[in-house]
């Protein structure tokens, strides 16, 4: 069976371009069905134009300081278009429980650091400040608190001598870019519903360049 997800912007959309070329496989257990973006200006809807996505514009702006209100809007595109799952891929608004509680166990996000180290912005720029070894990118389910959901998979890359903010951001771009596709394909396969009861760790995938490039390791399924 292959769900109906839907995605949401706000900005270049690189993360859904890798999700749209992932389900363009057959045995994909996916399709992309519908991008929401809260910016007009979105440089992801014109990848999902190219890709024959219906996709739309649900500008923040015109909702004032009424989040939620947003949200309810978001969420009826979402159910209209029939949506089963939804990918947050680079959306730059603070959800409120409304949003979360509705699609609850549903909704996954990508945040570009390997969480629970350095949620919230500038990721990049905290790990080289903090001098870690290692960073990366982590696909999580998303919760009330912000980057604190059960994570699902987690890319690492190395932090190399001479890294700046830039170089360390497209190392770890590189790996979101495998990391979400593969993780939905699990989720989407069936694991969602043990995700939905809170399990972390559906699977880990490590991408450091001293490691095997993927390592897919899925949970044994749940007694
Ligand atoms: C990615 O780094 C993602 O991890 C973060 O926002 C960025 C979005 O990039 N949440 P893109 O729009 O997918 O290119």
């Amino acid at each position: 069976m292959t769900r109906r997800v839907g995605v949401l912007i706000s900005g270049r959309g690189s993360n859904l371009a890798a999700l749209l070329a992932a389900a363009k496989a057959p045995d994909y257990p996916a399709r992309i069905a519908l991008v929401l973006s809260n910016r007009p200006d979105a440089g992801g809807l014109g990848i999902a134009a190219e890709a024959g996505i219906p996709a739309e514009t649900v500008d923040h702006r015109r909702f004032g300081p009424d989040r939620a209100a947003h949200e309810v809007a978001l969420d009826a595109k979402l159910r209209a278009a029939g949506i089963e799952l939804v990918c947050l891929a680079g959306y730059m608004r603070r959800l409120t429980p409304f949003l979360v509680r509705a699609w609850a166990g549903r909704m996954l996000n990508i945040h570009p650091s390997l969480l629970p180290a350095f949620p919230g912005l500038d990721t990049h720029a905290r790990a080289l400040q903090a001098g870690v070894c290692l960073h990366g990118c982590t696909v999580h389910l998303v919760s009330e608190a912000v980057d604190e959901g059960a994570i699902l998979g987690q890319a690492a890359v190395p932090v190399l001598p001479g890294d700046t903010e830039a170089s360390l951001a497209k190392r770890v771009l590189a790996q979101e870019h495998l990391l979400y596709p593969a993780v939905l394909r699990v989720v989407a396969s069936g694991a969602a519903g043990q995700a939905a009861a809170g399990d972390a760790s559906l699977l880990n995938v490590l991408a450091a360049e001293t490691l095997p490039r993927q390592v897919l390791r899925e949970r044994p399924a749940l007694q």
